[in-house]
């Protein structure tokens, strides 16, 4: 779709503080649509994030609107004139003591049902691949629990099924940088990262086109040991690599959950991730080398 064929068309972009929504708010900016970003802070949305997320300058952007998703009370008038939602709201990195069911499910559910009534006609939501086949982690239940909730409200709506993004991949050169990199069980699981501008884009494609699901991976397909080889590569560090053995994993990530329930549902994830492939088909161009290095060089 070119700037001419979005008839201007407006908006909302939720989670514009977060790494892939940084990029979102760009894209759709710069395809020819209204954007308005949803943000819990204009001074953090200004910002560059971690791993190349960008800085959202004034030209990136038409409105800002500052709420909080899970407080609906913040969030009269969010939807005004909007006909596209987007949201990549969910927890990552975020320390706030919430729980996925709190965020990655109700905070979506908040907007799903703010919907109701308005001019929005569709609902582009990011949930991860594979997630479905999943059913019990709380981060896949809260997923699936948004897609339900979007299948049964009446909205035309998109799921997008990403691969790892390679802000994860990240974390993996910052292990490399010092010295060694930890892998959780065999490391041989196969995946397709993703940089989070080439997944903006398909963001942005999947919000004009008609498709109900779109599974989407970056152009390489590799296992966890060869990316982290990468990073020692991209480095200049010799490779050291120490496996946790999935057994001790499971058995950490469950201390962790009895001491906190949010860092504990993230270790189980976290292990999870590390049992299964999670290959999609190629949507995104950037290769995790040149990622690597541009991080590198930053
Ligand atoms: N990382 C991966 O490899 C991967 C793969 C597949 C799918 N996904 C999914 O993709 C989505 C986006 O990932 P990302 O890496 O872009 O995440 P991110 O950088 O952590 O951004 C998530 C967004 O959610 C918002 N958020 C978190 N807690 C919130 C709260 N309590 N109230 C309101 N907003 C809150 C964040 O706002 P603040 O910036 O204000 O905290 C941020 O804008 C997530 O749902 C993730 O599960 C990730």
């Amino acid at each position: 779709m070119t700037s001419s064929d979005t008839n201007g068309k407006r908006v909302l972009v939720a989670g514009a503080t977060g790494y892939l929504g940084k990029f979102a708010v760009q894209q759709f900016k710069r395809r020819g649509y209204w954007v308005r970003a949803l943000t819990r802070s204009e001074e953090r949305l200004r910002r560059g994030g971690p791993f190349t997320a960008p800085a959202i300058a004034p030209e990136d952007c038409d409105e800002i609107f500052v709420g909080e998703a899970t407080k609906p009370e913040t969030l009269a008038g969010l939807l005004d004139g909007i006909d596209i939602v987007f949201s990549s709201i969910g927890i990552s990195r975020q320390r706030d003591g919430l729980t996925f069911e709190q965020v990655d499910y109700q905070a979506n559910r908040n907007l799903i049902d703010l919907c109701s009534g308005t001019s929005v006609e569709n609902f582009v939501y990011v949930s991860m691949l594979g997630a479905e086949q999943i059913s019990n982690l709380a981060i896949t239940i809260a997923h699936e629990r948004v897609v339900e909730t979007l299948r049964t409200s009446g909205l035309e709506y998109t799921i997008v099924r990403p691969s790892g993004y390679f802000s994860d991949m990240g974390v993996l050169l910052d292990m490399a940088k010092r010295g060694r990199a930890l892998l959780v069980g065999s490391g041989n699981n196969r995946f397709t990262p993703i940089h989070g501008r080439d997944l903006a884009d398909v963001c942005v494609d999947a919000a004009a086109g008609s498709d109900r699901e779109v599974e989407a991976g970056g152009p390489e397909t590799m296992t966890q040991r060869e990316a982290a080889a990468l990073a020692f590569d991209v480095a200049g560090k010799p490779v050291k690599m120490t496996v946790i053995p999935l057994w001790l994993a499971k058995g950490l990530a469950r201390t962790i959950g009895l001491l906190n329930t949010q860092f504990g549902d993230l270790a189980e994830f976290i292990v999870t991730a590390g049992e299964v492939d999670a290959v999609a088909p190629t949507r995104g161009r950037t290769t995790l080398r040149s990622y690597f290095e541009s991080l590198n060089d930053s």
